[in-house]
């Protein structure tokens, strides 16, 4: 053994000499690595419809399985997965417990025009198959900085984190004390109503107000909207408590101003934006003179087309049939990036931008809109 060290160290002859005697490790690592990759963090399930349930007369859960049964990935109360379909593809919450990881449970609430949502509950069946991402997104509880005394604002179909956070506290018997502060239309527009009502009578920690806006007569709980009044009359005093907020686009604005007049700081609000903004015009930063509907010219490559400048440079590439992949379509993932080399795009309060997408031109397709001309590299 001439290895320099071995004479300077006691013992180092021995252990370069055992060493050299093992049997070299000839095992692929990168594939190993790449197959555990997979497997928990995989791009593509494809999954199959086993049971659908009617929970309201505008919504379904959808119950997916695997193939053969096998569990699926695991995942974190509070996260989604991307569904592909009819060339374009949307997030949806798992709303069933990640203790149970023979399914992925996925509550659809109809949305007024909305292309996917009403595809899927108009004519998904059991049996048919469904593409997804794996489970994705950082809208899930950090004990560390969230603490275990949560409050969560939802409104429709933004019950279904919630629905999952509170099966992951059930399931697991987790020490957490959880606050649903629900907010729905009508008492019929109330999804999971019985089994919330069920576990919140069997559990302390967990409690369950929902407010209805346009209540029946029989209505006998809050009515209205989510105000900063009605949030303090159910939760008390927030006492910095980490508070989540689920819901419609119209949701986030609002509750943020009801909360910010209840004193909560902002590091103590989490949200999971639903898509881009409806109204990009609205925010303080949309040039003032330009016009919203006029069109613009987009170029990819050889292709270019006209697309309003209201809309979201991912859907208007979409309707062309260029896929970019994508998977939140609020701004947060950065899967849909691409390069802005010519013109310019109005970037949403909602992207995620680094410093270095904003020196080099990057932005997030799916809440940025086109406001001139633009050339786009994907
Ligand atoms: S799809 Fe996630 S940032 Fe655009």
């Amino acid at each position: 053994m001439n290895h320099p060290l071995a004479d300077r160290f006691d013992g180092a002859a021995e252990i370069l000499a055992d060493i050299a005697a093992r049997v070299p490790d000839t095992r692929d690592h990168l594939k190993q690595t790449r197959r555990t990759i997979d497997t928990y963090h995989p791009k593509r399930l494809d999954l199959t419809v086993a049971a659908i349930v009617e929970e309201t007369t505008t919504s379904k859960t959808f119950r997916l399985v695997g193939p053969d049964d096998t569990p699926l990935p695991p995942f974190l109360a509070g996260q989604y997965v991307n569904v592909f379909t009819d060339g374009t593809s949307r997030p949806f919450a798992i709303s069933s417990s990640p203790a149970r990881l023979d399914h992925y449970d996925l509550t659809v609430r109809r949305v007024p025009g909305g292309r996917v949502s009403n595809l899927l509950i108009d004519t998904l069946a059991v049996g048919n198959g469904l593409r997804t991402t794996g489970p994705m997104g950082t809208f899930h509880h950090n004990p560390l900085f969230h603490g275990e005394d949560v409050v969560f604002l939802a409104g429709g179909s933004g019950v279904a984190p919630a629905m999952s956070m509170i099966r992951d506290i059930v399931d697991n018997d987790l020490d957490r004390t959880f606050q649903l502060v629900y907010g729905s239309r009508s008492a019929h527009d109330i999804i999971f109503r019985d089994e919330l009502d069920a576990i919140a009578a069997a559990h302390p920690g967990i409690r369950v107000d929902c407010v209805v806006a346009d209540p029946d007569p029989e209505w006998d709980g809050p009515i209205g909207f989510l105000t900063a009044d009605t949030i303090a009359g159910l939760t008390g005093a927030l006492n910095d408590r980490m508070v989540y907020v689920c819901g419609p686009q119209a949701l986030y604005p609002y509750a943020l101003e009801q909360l910010a007049m209840l004193g909560q700081r902002r590091r103590r609000i989490r949200f999971e934006a639903n898509g881009a903004p409806a109204d990009p015009t609205a925010q303080p930063h949309w040039p003032a003179d330009v016009d919203a509907s006029e069109e613009v010219t987009v170029t990819v490559g050889a292709t270019s087309f006209r697309t309003p400048r209201n809309r979201p440079l991912l859907d208007a590439l979409e309707d062309r049939g260029i896929q970019v992949e994508a998977a939140c379509r609020s701004g947060e993932c950065s899967l849909c990036r691409v390069r802005i080399c010519k013109g310019a795009v109005h970037n949403a309060d909602e992207a995620r931008l680094r410093l270095s997408d904003k020196q080099f031109g990057y932005t997030h397709s799916c809440v940025a809109y086109p406001i001139t001309d633009v050339e786009v590299d994907i």
